[in-house]
């Protein structure tokens, strides 16, 4: 009877014990459970499926994530073909406002272009070569000139002393002998320009046009592609910047410029990402690899730059 009496009270208590400790470890993992982004996400409405895609990414952007409300386009944004994760929030916060379509969105914020031209504008970074970018955001020193500048036979091209560096006119004059073997003459119109030279362009535009349709055309000095040395405008006998477009020559560029390293620089309707109005010829050198790349995709060197060329 003794010894009976005293085993029930322990096994009693052992198990009182025992339910406490569960309850407390519990207790804690609930808690912690909480704490991790899979529950806030979850309960926040994202599937399962969103929430493994999720986390994959950087805190900094999960962190974001788990600030701002449910997004039905984290998903999708995350699944485009130039999604920069470093980029989510402006993506996100671009479509708020503005409703475009993702592929737009992408493009707009990859290059920047939600910003007022001219603005927000950094260095270009000239140890990129072939691949440097002048645009509207990225510019060159007044003093910059390429220190592997060529002359320009006079059988290329109008006017006297045209320059370009040596690896694009080398690219350019395979691709006018390719072009004489189908009876297509390329005429480089202009080529490498100085700041000063672009300068007195833009500021001509700008007396006669006005300042609105002078930015469409032409670069303010030291944010032209001209002061690269790597950018060529062609024509051809008796067409103009208008006319280009209707020459055999245009149309033989257009789909074989990329074979010999140029991008035709200022395509139609994308005048939202490079600034400038379509230039039918203003060609870039690249370099072949890219410039495959980029007529294949059909996308403008902008984007190239900032989803290839330009990390962090
Ligand atoms: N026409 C091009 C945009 C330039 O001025 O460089
Ligand atoms: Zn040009």
């Amino acid at each position: 009877m003794k010894r009976r009496l005293k085993i029930k009270p322990i096994v009693t208590l052992l198990f009182v014990v025992a339910f406490i400790i569960f309850s407390i470890i519990f207790a804690v993992r609930t808690i912690n459970y909480h704490k991790t982004y899979e529950y806030k996400l979850l309960k926040l409405g994202y599937s399962k499926e969103d929430v493994v895609e999720i986390l994959k990414m950087k805190n900094k952007t999960k962190d974001y994530l788990v600030s701002i409300e449910y997004n039905k386009n984290v998903i999708p944004l995350l699944n485009e073909k130039y999604f920069l994760e470093k980029n989510l929030k402006k993506y996100i916060e671009y479509l708020n406002e503005n409703g475009r379509d993702l592929a737009d969105t992408i493009a707009v914020i990859n290059v920047g272009s939600d910003n007022e031209w001219y603005t927000n504008t950094k260095k270009t970074d000239i140890s990129k070569n072939e691949l440097m970018l002048t645009n509207k955001f990225y510019s060159l020193d007044n003093s910059y000139n390429s220190d592997n500048m060529v002359k320009i036979s006079k059988q290329y091209s109008y006017g006297n002393n045209q320059m370009l560096t040596q690896e694009t006119y080398n690219a350019f004059i395979k691709m006018f002998k390719a072009a004489k073997k189908e009876d297509l003459t390329l005429i480089i119109n202009s080529s490498y320009r100085s700041y000063e030279d672009q300068e007195e362009i833009y500021n001509e535009y700008l007396d006669n046009r006005g300042e609105e349709a002078a930015n469409k055309i032409a670069a303010k000095a030291g944010f032209s592609e001209h002061q690269t040395g790597m950018a060529i405008d062609i024509q051809t006998y008796g067409s103009n910047a208008k006319t280009f477009e209707e020459f055999d020559e245009f149309k033989w560029l257009k789909d074989n410029a990329h074979k010999y390293g140029f991008i035709l620089r200022y395509p139609k309707d994308k005048e939202y990402l490079t600034g400038y109005e379509y230039e039918s010829w203003h060609y870039r050198y690249v370099g072949i690899e890219v410039a495959t790349y980029i007529y294949e995709n059909n996308i403008t060197f902008d984007e190239y730059y900032a989803y290839f060329v330009e990390k962090g």
